[in-house]
């Protein structure tokens, strides 16, 4: 076991009792100054370590670091992350490391997370803010058996697997801005970047990314954003740990995904229109083909929202940008 290894081992073990400089050097076979870097590492890291003259060390937190470690240890998905799980403390964008690894096979569930992104991706060409332990950047590998025209339903699973996991975790009303927006009384909380990547014979594989604010103030978030943020401190009035989040979000993710293999979409489906905030409101949307106006009455089976125009026609929209009106 390394140093660095058994330091943190230790300080769990004691479970927020103090642990001496001279007990860990002796223990580990190293001097007071080598515990003392390791621990100034784990601090960098996101450990909370408290330490006191006489006393030592202490663990004063829950860990903040979503490395395999401290993630894998408390995971109870059967896929999502198991055998495949890739930390990086920093990276350009999780979506694109996850999709460079699905292209050199990585299987299904691989997950992809970083401690911050330099390059963090929203849809339509947008940046996604990524600071440094603050959120959760997250990106699965998904390989569905699906035909082309149902890839919006991943989208779904996506959106309600997060929506859900915020209600069930901390009993905010997060409400789906179809279809990839989770937002909570109006402001965005989270967003879903899913990216299918196609071959000749239909879809390859998929990349679902998740993006979820944690611990940002709002003074962070910067100003030009397309509607206005928030984050789970700021609606919990406290700061958050990652950790357990991210391992009820893969689970519910996992979960909601198995159903839709198993061809159950419709009770995602029943989820997905409930959880809807869009559904009965006059929308504008901005679609490849132009733009839509109407009022937007349902979610159909391929996760296409169906709008009724003006002159009383129905339209089903794949995908595109949304304002309620
Ligand atoms: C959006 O609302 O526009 C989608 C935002 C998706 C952001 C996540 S963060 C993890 C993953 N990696 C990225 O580069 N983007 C997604």
């Amino acid at each position: 076991m390394s140093v660095r290894a058994g330091i943190l081992a230790t300080l769990k073990e004691k479970q927020g009792d103090w642990v001496s400089g001279q007990t860990l050097s002796e223990s580990l076979n190293v001097s007071r100054t080598a515990i003392w870097k390791h621990i100034k590492n784990l601090l960098e890291e996101g450990y909370e370590i408290e330490s006191a003259s006489k006393k030592g060390y202490r663990l004063s937190g829950p860990a903040n670091v979503l490395t395999q470690a401290e993630v894998g240890s408390g995971l109870t998905t059967q896929l999502f992350g198991r055998e495949s799980y890739f930390y990086f403390r920093e990276i350009d964008s999780t979506n694109n490391r996850a999709k460079a690894l699905a292209a050199e096979g990585a299987p299904e569930g691989t997950v992809v997370v970083a401690d911050m992104q330099t390059a963090g991706r929203g849809r339509r060409g947008r940046q996604w803010f990524s600071p440094f332990n603050q959120g959760i950047y997250v990106s699965v590998v998904l390989r569905p058996s699906l035909p082309l025209r149902e890839i919006s339903r991943i989208s779904l699973v996506a959106a309600v697997a997060v929506a859900e996991t915020l209600r069930e975790e901390f009993g905010l009303d997060a409400l789906i801005k179809w279809p990839n927006d989770i937002l909570i009384d109006h402001k965005k909380i989270a967003g879903i970047l899913s990216e299918a990547v196609i071959d000749t014979v239909g879809l390859e594989y998929m990349v679902v990314g998740i993006g979820l604010n944690i611990n940002q103030d709002l003074s962070q978030f910067p100003a030009d954003l397309r509607m206005p943020a928030t984050s789970l401190r700021v609606e919990k009035n406290q700061a958050v740990a990652r950790v357990k989040i991210l391992q009820s979000l893969l689970l519910s993710l996992e979960h909601h995904y198995l159903r839709l293999l198993a061809g159950d979409f419709e009770s995602i489906l029943i989820r997905a229109r409930a959880l809807s905030m869009v559904l009965g409101q006059q929308v504008r949307l901005e679609t490849a083909e132009g733009f839509v106006i109407g009022k937007a009455v349902d979610i159909n089976s391929d996760g296409y929202l169906m709008v009724v125009n003006p002159d009383g026609s129905v339209q089903a929209v794949m995908s595109g940008e949304i304002d309620v009106v």
